[in-house]
């Protein structure tokens, strides 16, 4: 089996990064075996059917391409390691929730015991790939822990961060704007990134792969993801100040983004910004700061979080305030629960805060999606409060006082919006925490509409 293939790759973690990244690598290289493995057998399950445990658009067919063929998924892990040459680690790396550094630091305790596995199961020398998102210098810790075998064996740890977004995961991988690869500048070091290299440049231009030095990898990653996030709360904390001045956040945003110095992209002001790890990364951005006495530098990252609550306490301000200071026992449908559009992921979604603050009101909450239900259902067990999920927007706004559309699904955009004003209470009021409504035709339809950034449209 083993001979039939030029490398055998493995990769650890079946989540949204292991799974569509090892598909593109096996949908592209039929000439390698590659194999992903999760504790989680339910997941791995789904990776096997046509019910895929992530939604992501063309992922099905990226795996349909290679499944069966070079790309295969398992949880027998030990025995996968041990025939693997080159094992990518893609566990998840989540904020720790306790003890030293909670709320701010990594929790690093599945990448740590997949080390271990790693070490347990190996009997020949390997690459180890860091997938992961991981403070920088992490790759040390693996190093000392894995190269503290007495079995001869000898492992190199080489960084890959990945830089895919949901929802575009399919287009980012296969036209990624850059790969970054980080090593050990040392001959070994170079001739393990070399061979990582070597897979992505299968499908991509070499010019876009990048290399490094392994911490200024592992550091490039927090980085990026920190500068995106800043983009967002930069644009978001001038809508609050749109609002009161009766400036227009989207003009604003064309005219400083039409500078090709500054760009015109992530400039969109929203209810904030979510997913599993803008906030993550950034807080862990902000504990290794703080760890090296870099007081200045945390604070100043550390604001953009400030600034991205700040943004979901306002929306949540502004539809109380506007709707005669009480919501309670009023229905309010909520268009989008997922933390972006063409995503079932909820993770740190701005949604899960709005509808929490909601039902604290006492107010009647329906959420609304067409991919996340089941998992608000799995964010909101247990919260005390009136809540129903319905799919079909029409019937989750129909009695409603309010709509607060918080996803910017498609769908949304072009719903028979004076249907929907029919159905519901009166004043209605629609609030769209995305900016993605024409907010004059639905003034013109009856509605009270309150937009980011922009003066709102109002009869009362
Ligand atoms: P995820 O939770 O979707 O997947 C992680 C998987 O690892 C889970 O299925 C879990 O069961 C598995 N796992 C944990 N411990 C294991 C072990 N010991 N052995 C085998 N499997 C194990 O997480 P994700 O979103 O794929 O993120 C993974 C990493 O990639 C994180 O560090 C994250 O910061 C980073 N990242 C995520 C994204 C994204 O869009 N989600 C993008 C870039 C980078
Ligand atoms: C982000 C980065 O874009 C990826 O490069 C990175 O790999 C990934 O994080 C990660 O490390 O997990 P993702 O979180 O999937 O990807 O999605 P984004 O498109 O970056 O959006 C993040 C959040 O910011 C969303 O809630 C989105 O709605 C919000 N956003 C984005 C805005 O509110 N305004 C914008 O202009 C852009």
């Amino acid at each position: 089996m083993k001979n039939k293939f030029e490398k055998n790759i493995l990769c650890i973690g079946a989540g949204y990064v292991g799974g569509p990244t090892m598909a593109m690598i096996a949908a592209k290289c039929p000439q390698y075996k590659v194999t992903i493995v999760d504790i989680n057998e339910q997941k791995i399950k789904a990776w096997c059917s046509d019910n895929l445990p992530i939604y992501e658009p063309g992922l099905l067919d990226v795996v349909r391409t290679a499944r069966g063929r070079n790309l295969f998924f398992s949880t027998e892990i030990e025995q996968n390691i041990r025939e693997a040459e080159i094992i990518f680690v893609s566990v998840n790396t989540p904020t720790k929730s306790f003890g030293e550094g909670a709320g701010k630091s990594a929790d690093l305790q599945y990448w740590e015991k997949t080390a271990r596995n790693i070490l347990k199961a190996s009997d020949s020398d390997k690459i180890i790939v860091e997938k992961s998102t991981l403070p920088v210098r992490t790759a040390g810790a693996m190093e000392r822990i894995l190269n503290s075998n007495d079995k001869g064996i000898v492992f190199d740890v080489v960084s890959n961060p990945e830089f895919l977004a949901e929802g575009t995961a399919i287009i980012d991988l296969e036209y990624p704007d850059r790969v970054l690869i980080g090593s050990h500048e040392t001959e070994r070091g170079r001739q393990a990134r070399q061979e990582i290299v070597d897979i992505y440049a299968n499908w991509v231009p070499r010019e876009r792969i990048i290399t490094s030095n392994i911490w200024s990898s592992e550091l490039s990653k927090l980085v990026s993801n920190a500068f995106l996030a800043q983009r967002v709360s930069s644009i978001n904390s001038i809508s609050a100040l749109c609002e009161v001045t009766e400036a227009d956040v989207h003009e604003v945003a064309r005219a400083v983004g039409h500078d090709t110095r500054i760009g015109s992209k992530f400039l969109h002001a929203s209810v904030g910004f979510g997913g599993s790890c803008f906030k993550k990364d950034i807080l862990n951005l902000v504990y290794i700061s703080e760890s090296f006495g870099l007081t200045e530098v945390a604070d100043y990252w550390e604001s953009v979080v400030r600034i991205n609550d700040y943004q979901e306490k306002r929306f949540v301000l502004k539809i109380i305030r506007t709707m005669f200071n009480t919501i309670a026992d009023k229905r309010i449908a909520m268009f989008g629960f997922a933390f972006k559009a063409n995503t079932g992921d909820t993770r740190e979604s701005p949604g899960i805060y709005i509808a929490r603050q909601l039902l604290d009101e006492k107010a009647h909450v329906i959420i609304s999606d067409p991919q996340a239900l089941q998992n608000a259902q799995l964010d909101m067990a247990g919260i005390p409060g009136k809540i129903e999920y319905e799919i079909d927007p029409y019937k989750a706004a129909e009695g409603a006082h309010a709509i607060a559309l918080i996803t910017e699904w498609d769908v949304y955009r072009d719903l028979d919006y004076k249907k929907i004003f029919a159905s519901m209470e009166k004043p209605a009021f629609i609030f769209d925490g995305r900016n993605i409504l024409n907010h004059q035709k639905l003034y013109e339809i009856g509605f009270n509409v309150y937009p980011i950034g922009k003066r709102a449209l109002t009869r009362i």
